[in-house]
């Protein structure tokens, strides 16, 4: 019987995709850094019985449309904006994700993010590393604490809930706001659900870890910066688009809000001279939410055992329902 063929979209490591190859045909373009360029994933979308991709990659209708073969899109993030759920289902194309093994890495890094924008972390490496530093003296890049503040989480599944126990641990009052009520976060860490308005208005920090909708999408506009308090901080670990760009800028730049801490952008990468980056208030990083190398391999195994789940004709770990939304 002739062999499956499965494509993936990066290189990922050979012991990775070692349960692949013993079932099937396995290519992989041949770059780590760079995206798989589009004409080549519409080439081998074509032959291709399963799809291993990446979150830049964009899997829509054209794409779904030249695949004939395809039975399985397994993407290596909990996040899957970035393939027409909708379309892959009417052509009977099960779509996976990877939640659950990335939920604690991406919770850490969320947590970092927040920390490193409220205590000016990476403007004082820099400070030191550029020789600025000619001594100590009282007010020197002084932030602001975390401790016994409030945190507001937008998106509460089970990012956001593990982000909200680490917050209980730095004893803050933790506010969340979410499509429907998680009553696990509010027993386990005295969450306490308000509608967006007033989490904007009352919170010190608001985290954004909501799946990019149509809901989400272009959530966080200039009037929402305007509602939180001038002293607040912005942290986004969710999708760049969640948020209109240019609103945010306007409103560090008036001093709407005092800070962003950023780990995803509308478009990625974001250009270096980005006005954005240019923001001393400005922490950002270059998505690395669930980069720690435990946690990347997990995603890829459960990706590579979902494919093949699919492939002998079983159910995979972690199918995407239509309906889903919660990270
Ligand atoms: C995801 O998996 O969706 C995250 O954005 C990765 O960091």
């Amino acid at each position: 019987m002739k062999k499956p063929f499965v494509y993936i979209t990066r290189s990922l490591p050979d012991e990775q995709v070692k349960q692949l190859s013993e079932i099937a045909i396995v290519e992989m373009w041949e770059k780590e850094e760079e995206p798989c360029p589009r004409n080549v994933l519409l080439e081998k979308a074509k032959q291709a019985d399963a799809l291993l991709t990446m979150l830049s990659d964009q899997v829509d209708q054209e794409l779904l449309n030249a695949a004939e073969n395809l039975k399985v899109i397994s993407n290596l993030a909990v996040g899957y904006d970035n393939i027409d759920l909708k379309y892959a289902s009417s052509k009977d194309i099960i779509v996976c994700n990877t939640p659950d093994v990335l939920t604690d890495t991406t919770a850490d890094l969320a947590f970092a993010l927040l920390m490193a924008a409220a205590r000016r972390v990476v403007e004082a490496a820099d400070y030191i590393k550029e020789g600025k530093w000619k001594g100590w003296s009282p007010l020197q890049l002084a932030g602001i604490d975390l401790h016994h503040k409030t945190i507001g989480i937008v998106g509460m599944g089970k990012i956001g809930s593990a982000v909200a126990k680490r917050a209980k641990g730095f004893d803050m009052k933790v506010l969340y706001h979410n499509r429907s009520r998680n009553e696990e976060a509010e027993q386990a860490v005295h969450a306490e659900y308000l509608d967006l308005e007033d989490l904007l208005a009352q919170s010190d920090f608001v985290v954004c870890l909501t799946p990019l909708t149509e809901q989400t999408k272009e959530l966080f506009t200039y009037d929402r910066f305007k509602q939180m308090k001038r002293t607040a901080i912005f942290v986004n670990v969710s999708r760049g688009a969640v948020v209109i760009e240019g609103d945010l800028l306007r409103a560090l730049e008036e001093g709407m809000i005092a800070g962003a801490g950023l780990d995803v952008f509308v478009k990625e990468p974001i250009e270096a001279d980005h006005p954005l980056l240019k923001l001393q208030s400005v922490t950002a990083l270059p998505h690395i939410g669930s980069a720690t190398g435990e946690t990347r391999r997990k995603m890829m195994d459960l990706c590579c055992k979902n494919i093949a789940l699919v492939l002998k004709g079983d159910k995979p770990y972690t199918q995407v329902q239509l309906k889903a939304g919660k990270r």
